[in-house]
């Protein structure tokens, strides 16, 4: 059986407030803990596979040119080395997950300092580090290599797409009676998930096997059989446990192709497991970006001007391009409008999907425009942020959906006490610490993507969940459990949930916060229709029909489900596919942040005291496990705030700062106590368990929150990201 569901119409039954258990929305401990906890979940280097054999990739240390020659004939055999893999599919970069753009094959080209040239594979990992750390290389560099996406003669071009110039902005600037127009610049940034990549491939004949760490299965079977040049049919893909992604790991990396490569070559399991430096060299990084931001009001600050002109950049002949502007077409109204994307074509590593590609910088940025904005206008910023809330797109003219900007804001100030807060920049003072207070608003664009899963009712009465989609920290174990046990009228512990193999049915992954409403969307339908052949078989209607805790019906009449069931289990597919509602209607989720920010009067040095969000983003599945989403996203807030940037060296493009250690990623001491406040809202456009996405939002402009905080801590505005005490120590008040 299948139930297929097209999203066409707007969906308000919502179905999942009358049940019975109240499962759905409770913040439900994850059932995948307790395994993750005691080492037992099995992450991709974790596998026990027999006969396997190591291998480490090969890194250009050129930035341009070819590869020429690769000398290993004299290591192979020697001290474990069995093979040196030199196939030009190694070259291949980083898939983005669907959108792959695989550099020409056929040719040794080598775009970027760090990229894989070949793998060499060892009976060790040890002995594989060592090969390739000595494995001769020759190289025909060329000279013309372009590092830094500024300078004058690097070439750049402008998507199509992407360039929007509606009215007249130059002259709502001039007639403006507040405006601002300030260039910003934020820097590049590493997904940094805690897991690196890893790949273990193993064949049988004709038949791969790959065992690892990866959020988007069906699209990513499909580049590993594209990249491979087999079809997908024979390629079996397992990804039970990721221990985070953020993007990273939404397509292939160069350790799935050359694992598969050299396993094939040697007839051994191969497993290639990255270091955290190649992790940053060969998996993708959050371009920097360069954000010319010009915004226009009346003296009732009302927006009449909207400007956002981007610079990014990445690979020559890359499709991906950081789409910064993405939340700014339909955040705030202002009918002359001028946003508009350029991408420098640079000699540095892949740039791709980070964690809330286009709004985690684009937000970032816009908010801090508008808090300027706010101070010129002499408006509270939460009201100039009211003010501005347009009915409907400012450009498309379409309807929003579900949109809690306002309760957020309002909720937000009400929650910190932001009224009470010092109004002018520097004049709070406790010791050495100079103390500041900030806002801003929150939006990432919402996404339903088509999804399958198969729910089984079985006969002992407990049920099985199948889906290829993946759970990356994000508790999609969890819901997808609750979603059906809900339905289902069964306690959680009796449902199962089986995700990430490719050999069940196929769902979007995790990405662009579509997983849980999209997946959690297809189990709804499955349920439904399991629903009903129950139903059927008591002879009511279905939405008459009253299943909890493992029984039918209510009081004396209840009959527990095995009977009804009678040895015979019930199998659906549910099928979602996204349709109209997601045309017609502009579809995101909102939210508001205020932080409390001290800063060193003598040092310079910045801390964040306390940071409150508040999000709207439909019907909230599971409590905990939504409210950590947000906790990490404005946790990477404050990191990109404070702390984080890639650093790349000018002369070769190399990341100067590939590791953890000088990668400065947040740590307890530098995370305050986070306070989250999830609104009650339902989007009935967006699915038909009225869900939207949650995963980035958390991101979303978090760091403008603090950076605004640090000009009214100090009167300095932060427009060069991150705000390290360098930048602060000059401009500093007085004692
Ligand atoms: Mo996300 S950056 O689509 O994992």
């Amino acid at each position: 059986m299948t139930a297929h569901h097209k999203m066409d119409q707007a969906d308000s039954r919502n179905r999942l407030d009358d049940m019975v258990q109240g499962l759905v929305g409770s913040p439900m401990n994850r059932p995948d803990g307790p395994l993750k906890v005691s080492g037992r979940a099995t992450y991709a280097h974790e596998w026990d596979v027999p006969d396997m054999v190591h291998g480490v990739l090969v890194r250009a240390t050129i930035s341009k040119g070819r590869v020429t020659d690769v000398a290993s004939s004299g290591m192979i055999g020697k001290d474990g080395v069995l093979a040196a893999i030199t196939d030009d599919r190694l070259l291949r970069r980083p898939a983005q997950g669907g959108a792959n753009e695989a550099p020409p094959q056929g040719s040794k080209q080598v775009d970027y300092f760090g990229q894989p040239i070949a793998l060499v594979v060892a009976e060790t990992f040890e002995q594989a580090r060592h090969a390739a750390n000595i494995l001769p290389v020759r190289y025909e560099a060329e000279g013309n290599a372009a590092f830094d996406p500024e300078a004058e003669d690097t070439e750049t071009d402008l998507p199509d797409e992407d360039q929007l110039d509606q009215g007249n902005l130059d002259q709502a600037m001039t007639d403006a009676a507040f405006s601002v127009d300030q260039v910003y610049r934020t820097p590049g940034h590493n997904s940094a998930a805690m897991e690196p990549h890893c790949a273990i491939a193993s064949w049988d004949g004709d038949k791969l096997t790959l065992r690892g760490s990866y959020q988007m299965l069906n699209y990513n079977i499909n580049e590993l059989a594209d990249a491979l040049n087999m079809v997908p049919e024979n390629i079996r893909m397992l990804s039970p446990y990721v221990g985070g992604g953020f993007g990273s790991k939404l397509g292939i990396s160069p350790e799935a192709v050359s694992a598969a490569l050299a396993a094939k070559e040697i007839g051994k399991p191969v497993c290639v497991t990255l270091s955290r430096p190649q992790v940053f060299e060969t998996t993708m990084r959050r371009s920097e970006t360069r954000q010319h931001v010009r915004l226009a009001c009346g003296t009732d600050g009302v927006l009449t001007g909207v400007g956002h002109e981007c610079l990014v950049s990445n690979l020559p002949g890359e499709g991906f391009y950081e789409p910064v502007t993405q939340a700014t077409h339909f955040m705030y109204g202002g009918k002359n409008r001028k946003l508009g994307i350029e991408v420098a074509r640079v000699n540095r590593t892949c740039g791709g999907s980070v964690r809330a590609p286009g709004e985690a910088v684009g937000m970032q940025v816009l908010e801090n425009a508008m808090d300027e904005l706010a101070e010129a206008a002499g408006i509270d910023p939460v009201e100039l942020r009211k003010r501005n809330i347009p009915d409907r797109h400012p450009e498309q003219d379409l309807p929003y959906s579900s949109r809690r900007f306002v309760e957020a804001l309002d909720e937000g100030a009400r929650l910190f006490d932001w009224d009470k807060r010092n109004k002018k920049p520097g004049a709070l003072r406790d010791g050495d610490w100079l103390i500041g207070h900030g806002m801003a608003g929150a939006a990432r664009v919402n996404i339903l993507s088509e999804a399958k899963a198969k729910v089984t009712l079985l006969a002992n009465g407990s049920a099985l969940v199948e889906t290829d989609m993946t759970d990356i920290g994000t508790g999609t174990y969890a819901i997808l459990t609750q979603i059906a046990g809900e339905m289902l009228g069964l306690p959680a512990d009796r449902v199962e949930t089986s995700l990430g193999d490719t050999d069940l049915p196929a769902g979007p992954g995790s990405g662009g916060s579509w997983g849980a409403a999209s997946t959690g969307s297809a189990v709804f339908l499955a349920c439904e229709e399991i629903r009903k052949e129950i139903a059927k078989k008591l002879g009511i209607d279905e939405s008459d029909l009253r299943l909890g805790d493992g029984y039918a019906g209510r009081g004396e009449a209840a009959r527990p489900i095995t009977e009804l069931l009678a040895g015979e289990p019930i199998a659906t597919t549910g099928h979602i596919e996204p349709g109209k509602t997601l045309e017609e209607m502009q579809q995101a989720t909102y939210g508001s942040y205020f932080a409390e920010v001290a800063v060193n009067a003598v040092t310079g040095e910045a801390r964040v005291r306390r940071m409150l969000g508040v999000f709207g983003a439909g019907r909230i599945l599971n409590e905990k496990t939504a409210t950590s989403q947000c906790y990490g996203g404005m946790i990477w807030g404050i990191g990109s705030a404070l702390t984080e940037e890639m650093v790349f060296d000018n002369r070769d493009g190399h990341i100067v700062n590939h590791d953890l250690a000088e990668y400065h990623i947040p740590v307890n001491l530098d995370v305050p106590q986070i306070e989250v406040v999830l609104l009650e809202e339902r989007d009935e456009w967006a699915s038909p368990i009225q869900a939207k996405g949650i995963g980035e939002l958390g991101i979303c402009g978090a760091a403008a929150a603090v950076t605004n905080a640090i000009y009214n801590a100090t009167g300095i505005r932060i427009r060069e990201y991150p705000a390290t005490l360098d930048k602060l120590l000059a401009d500093l008040p007085s004692q």
